[in-house]
């Protein structure tokens, strides 16, 4: 489902991404982890298509971004990690309006909202503006949003950022059943706990490169530790010291 080909992107001297090569399989939930500054934030837009790689190429579902963006980026619900709303919209008008964006049909729209108003706790709040809105409920209306157009790819960064403890519950649980359904998740996030618990393999990135990938297990094993959680094998693999 992506694709990511030596895929670089240079701000001046900084490589923020650097040659990274890495496949997403459809129904995978791929977890994208790594120190603040690593790069994970430039790799997703990048796969989002907000941002052009300063060389190699995103290919998502056999499209190539560079070359069919508006084709590549129906496939895919971007959640960002500092998402852009429109304050003087209405929770209901921002997803009509991105609706209309995504080409969703009247009959699909009516449809699909009220299903996930409902799931992200939002319904009553509906017709209400979005600059009232706390910033879990903004999060919440941004996720909605992706998903209206029920993409085959989830692309999102650090969504748990800003749930409640029912909020992160019902991502997971949400996240999980989308994949068993054959929906594909890319998700960077910094809570090892989440990534440990939901996804299917891992990535670690660290100064723009990929360092390890895998399945928890393997993970482990590339990091030489036996009974180690994924905490450490993320110190050992990026070389930071636990600070407490
Ligand atoms: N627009 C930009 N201009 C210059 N440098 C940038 C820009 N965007 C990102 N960078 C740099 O690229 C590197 C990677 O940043 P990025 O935001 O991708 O990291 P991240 O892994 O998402 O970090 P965090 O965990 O803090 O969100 C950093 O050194 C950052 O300062
Ligand atoms: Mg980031």
């Amino acid at each position: 489902m992506i694709d990511l080909i030596n895929l670089s992107k240079h701000f001046g001297n900084i490589k923020a991404v650097d040659i990274l090569n890495l496949s997403v399989s459809s129904g995978e939930l791929f977890g994208f982890i790594g120190p603040n500054g690593a790069g994970k934030t430039t790799t997703i837009q990048m796969i989002g298509g907000l941002l052009a790689p300063t060389e190699g190429s995103v290919i998502i579902d056999g499209i190539d971004m560079a070359k069919e963006p508006e084709k590549a980026k129906k496939k895919i619900g971007l959640i960002p990690d500092r998402p852009f709303l429109y304050e003087k919209l209405t929770g209901m008008e921002f997803l009509k309006f991105t609706a209309d964006l995504y080409e969703v049909s009247e009959e699909a729209f009516l449809e699909n909202t009220e299903k996930i108003l409902n799931m992200f706790s939002l319904i009553d709040r509906a017709h209400e503006l979005i600059e009232s809105y706390s910033h879990g409920m903004k999060q919440r209306l941004i996720m909605s949003a992706a998903l209206l157009h029920e993409p085959l790819l989830i692309v999102v960064d650090e969504p748990m950022v800003g749930l409640d403890p029912r909020g992160i519950k019902m991502v997971k649980n949400l996240f999980r059943s989308l994949v068993a359904k054959g929906t594909t998740i890319f998700m960077s996030t910094h809570t090892l706990r989440l990534a440990e618990d939901v996804c299917d393999r891992i990535g670690i990135i660290n100064n723009g490169k990929l360092i390890a990938t895998g399945t928890i297990n393997e993970l482990k094993h590339t990091a030489q530790i036996g009974e180690a959680d994924l905490e450490e094998v993320f110190f050992q693999l990026t070389e930071e010291e636990i600070s407490l």
